[in-house]
């Protein structure tokens, strides 16, 4: 029986940039409208490194919404902070003692926009941190990909399962991990079958496309985010492990606006917008798995869990229908194309 209306309990998206000032204020109402929840990552310039940081960006996105005519109360940020060689021990104790973080963001140095404050040395530098980040119960959401020049783009997730992953977690068995945006075969079956508490988020744009996509018909800039879209045995993987009954697996967007300018660029930057249209893009690939029915666990019940938060109790609605994606919307003085912009979505949320 075709299902023309899905009623569920509103998600949470579990990995979100939300940027600042201009920015910010354009994007934050499309995620405050889909989600109740969204763990915001600390890659801004420059990064938000300390407790008093994160209350201060926290403020600012509040101010946003207020701007935004977003009602108090209905959106929740959730923040983290961004760990470098020289992230402090007590840094970490004053983040849990005051809820001001709920985690705490691995950027390899030079891995992707904004990381080159990252850490170089996980298991030497940041070891201490990382000790106390297990005993305090802070999470550790790794950007899972090796930085190191040599290795094909295509490869470096599959290799840091191997450098980095596995080490890690033999050094830090009770550490909370978010291995983020996954997309490849390798990180479902190693997350999947981890000992100890693992789990990934997956992304709207790895669940439908493969890699093909960035070069349909010439080089598609809208399509290049980081990790990279990988070959269509990946997606496969990563479609499966969210309609599955694996409760590690759960929504992430990586929702990344960069201005159409940046993206359309000699060097254009990673990032694909989905904020304004995630829960429909979301439900068009499990839809296209024919397990709807599946979406609100993946979506809305194992983040809560897996984070120790009270699952929501409101309830959002998707129905089918025509959804044309505008071609470009308002980005402060530019503007910001969204991804698969200018095609028809068989979902709209309501
Ligand atoms: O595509 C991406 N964009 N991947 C990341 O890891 C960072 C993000 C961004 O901040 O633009
Ligand atoms: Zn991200």
């Amino acid at each position: 029986m075709t299902v023309n209306t899905l009623s569920i309990i509103k998600a949470d998206d579990w990995h979100l940039h939300l940027r600042d000032g201009e920015a910010l204020e354009a994007v934050i109402g499309h995620t405050a409208k889909q989600f109740a929840r969204a763990v915001v990552m600390p890659n801004l310039k420059p990064p938000v490194t300390t407790v008093a940081l994160a209350q201060a960006y926290q403020s600012r996105i509040e101010q946003a919404m207020i701007k935004a005519g977003i009602p108090a109360g209905s959106f929740t940020p959730l923040m983290t902070l961004y760990l470098t060689d020289n992230t402090s021990p007590d840094e970490i104790v004053r983040a849990k003692e005051t809820g001001a973080a709920v985690a705490v963001k691995l950027y390899p140095a030079g891995a992707t926009t904004n990381s080159d404050a990252g850490a170089t040395d996980l298991l030497g530098r940041c070891s201490t941190v990382l000790e106390t980040m297990q005993r305090v119960g802070l999470p550790l959401l790794v950007h899972g990909e090796v930085t190191d020049p040599s290795v094909d783009v295509f490869d470096r997730e599959a290799l840091f399962i191997d450098r980095v992953m596995i080490p890690l977690r033999k050094a830090f068995p009770a550490l909370r991990v978010v291995f983020e945006h996954l997309t490849t075969k390798d990180g479902v079956d190693y997350v999947r079958d981890a000992e100890g508490p693992v789990a990934a988020t997956l992304t709207p744009q790895h669940m439908l496309y493969n890699r093909n996509v960035i070069f349909q018909g010439g080089v598609r800039p809208h399509y290049y985010c980081l990790p990279i879209l990988k070959r269509e045995v990946h997606r496969q993987a990563l479609l499966d492990a969210a309609t599955s009954d694996s409760p590690r697996f759960f929504l992430g967007t990586d929702s990344a606006p960069h201005s159409k300018g940046l993206k359309e660029n000699a060097c254009g930057c990673a990032g694909c917008y989905t904020a304004l249209h995630a829960m429909e893009l979301y439900a068009t690939a499990f839809d296209q798995a024919g397990k709807l029915d599946r979406l609100e666990a993946f979506a809305s019940l194992r983040g809560p869990d897996f984070y120790g938060l009270p699952r929501n109790t409101e309830t959002i609605t998707l129905q089918r229908g025509s959804f044309v994606i505008p071609n470009e919307l308002a980005f402060g003085k530019e503007t910001i194309v969204p991804l698969a912009a200018g095609e028809t979505l068989g979902w709209k949320f309501c």
